[in-house]
């Protein structure tokens, strides 16, 4: 907290030193700036193309709006440094585009701190394909009518001294609000890509301050560029060093479309989801490799069920993480061997909806957020939390709810031994129609039957405790 408070104050402190320092205008706007808002724009286009496809590959929104933010930078930044070379610039419009790309970048990243179940961002994530070519052509709209329009009364009001206190106004309001959410969520979930938003977020906020002072005019711009650059170099760096963790995200890419469990869960191990399920097996030793099982067993009854390959992604992602809630329950509890008493119970349930509050921050999609909330809810309508019966559990949930139960009776607890096979299979047949959907357990037991070794060698193999992770 200290550190991000301090790197957002000092380059002001810097700037009002240096203002005072130099009196008036000794500092002339060189025109090397060209080259630093050149490759300011150009860092910008690289995260807006690796974070783009990134969120495609992970069917993440929260990627994809942070993508966005970034090709609204580049473009804007391009306008704005060339279009004086173009023989069009006017000191208005050099101005308009660089408060825009603060504007629209601030919109977008506003946007990656909303919840992954607010209305606009579901609306959004619903037109997810098209989200980014829409985009690009209406930044290359915007440029051409603001470069072609020279002298209207709207780009007289972005100009004048009103017209900047407004976007101001907007700009540190949007800013703030993403670096407070991303902050609240790194603290969590300890992503880096979060810390990177933070940072990044919280420098273009001190330059649009440093820009609206309009003291020495060519002062203030190498000040605004300057951390306009911080702000797209923690991000690349962020990347890189994701990128080097991950080694490679075009090879699983490919991964994607084969139907062998293990891939697929391979595919969606990035480093946070990775995180989260490690901080869930430290926490709770009993569960060292649950995750895992039940996200195997999970997407096979999902495909033997025919879902679609949206639903069998959901069920890889959401599955691996669906305990997370569990994190927030206190480790007497978790790893009691004795009977509950009612209120460490309701600490219990508590875990699903805990495990949503959180993964909805982090940018789950729906489904995914689905499968944490509602794997305890049975097809009675007794389950927890919401209590939803039948149909109205989400499909996903009632299949991942099939596959933990299973796994949960195989595997030895703090206060019980692990059942046979045939001890579990019967007790699941018996809750067909009362905990599960009967449709989910049909194909369960013929799955069961039909892959008589692929069930032998997964109860063998956890019969060692194997984590994930390990
Ligand atoms: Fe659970």
């Amino acid at each position: 907290m200290l550190q991000l408070g301090l790197a957002m104050v000092t380059p002001i402190l810097i700037y009002f030193w240096l203002n005072r320092l130099v009196f008036n205008n000794s500092v002339v706007l060189h025109s090397s700036i060209i080259y630093l808002i050149g490759f300011e724009a150009l860092l910008a286009i690289i995260i807006f193309l690796v974070m783009g496809i990134v969120a495609q590959q992970l069917r993440n929104i929260k990627i994809l709006f942070v993508s966005l933010a970034y090709a609204s930078i580049g473009a804007m930044l391009l306008c704005h440094g060339f279009s004086p070379m173009l023989g069009t610039g006017d000191s208005a419009q050099h101005f308009i585009f660089a408060q825009l790309a603060l504007l629209l970048s601030s919109f977008w990243l506003w946007l990656s701190s909303l919840s992954a179940d607010h209305r606009l961002v579901r609306w959004l994530g619903k037109h997810r394909k098209a989200l980014m070519p829409v985009w690009c052509v209406l930044l290359v709209l915007i440029g051409l009518l603001i470069l072609l329009v020279a002298d209207d009364s709207f780009k007289q009001f972005l100009y004048s001294r009103n017209g900047a206190r407004l976007t101001t106004f907007f700009i540190l309001l949007f800013n703030t609000w993403t670096v407070y959410r991303h902050l609240i969520t790194y603290m969590a979930s300890r992503f880096s890509i979060q810390l990177a938003i933070v940072y990044g977020t919280g420098w273009m906020n001190t330059a649009q301050v440093i820009l609206f002072t309009l003291a020495p005019e060519a002062l203030n711009w190498w000040m605004f560029h300057g951390l306009l650059f911080l702000a797209m170099l923690v991000m690349m760096i962020v990347l890189v060093l994701e990128y080097r963790h991950t080694e490679s995200l075009t090879a699983s890419v490919k991964r994607l479309y084969r139907a062998d469990p293990d891939r697929w869960i391979q595919t969606y191990m990035t480093p946070s989801v990775s995180e989260l399920v490690k901080q869930t097996e430290t926490k709770d030793a009993y569960t060292a490799g649950h995750n895992y099982r039940v996200t195997v067993y999970a997407l096979k009854l999902g495909e033997e069920m025919g879902l679609s390959s949206t639903q069998l992604k959901s069920i890889a992602l959401g599955g691996l993480v669906h305990d997370v809630g569990k994190l927030y329950i206190p480790d007497y509890v978790l790893n009691k061997p004795d009977k509950l008493t009612q209120d460490e119970r309701k600490l219990i349930e508590r875990h699903p909806v805990d495990g949503y509050n959180l993964c909805k921050q982090v940018g789950f999609m729906v489904e995914e957020l689905a499968i944490i909330r509602s794997h305890h809810e049975k097809w009675d309508g007794t389950g927890y939390p919401d209590r939803l019966e039948g149909e109205a559990i989400p499909l996903v949930a009632r299949v991942t709810a099939v596959a933990d139960v299973y796994d949960a009776l195989t595997s030895s607890r703090s206060y019980r031994k692990a059942m046979t096979h045939e001890k579990a299979m019967s007790i699941i047949k018996e809750e067909s129609g009362s905990h599960f959907d009967p449709r989910c357990v049909e194909a369960w037991v013929r799955i069961v039957e039909e892959e008589k070794e692929f069930f032998e060698q997964m109860l063998s193999s956890h019969k060692n405790m194997r984590s994930i992770i390990s």
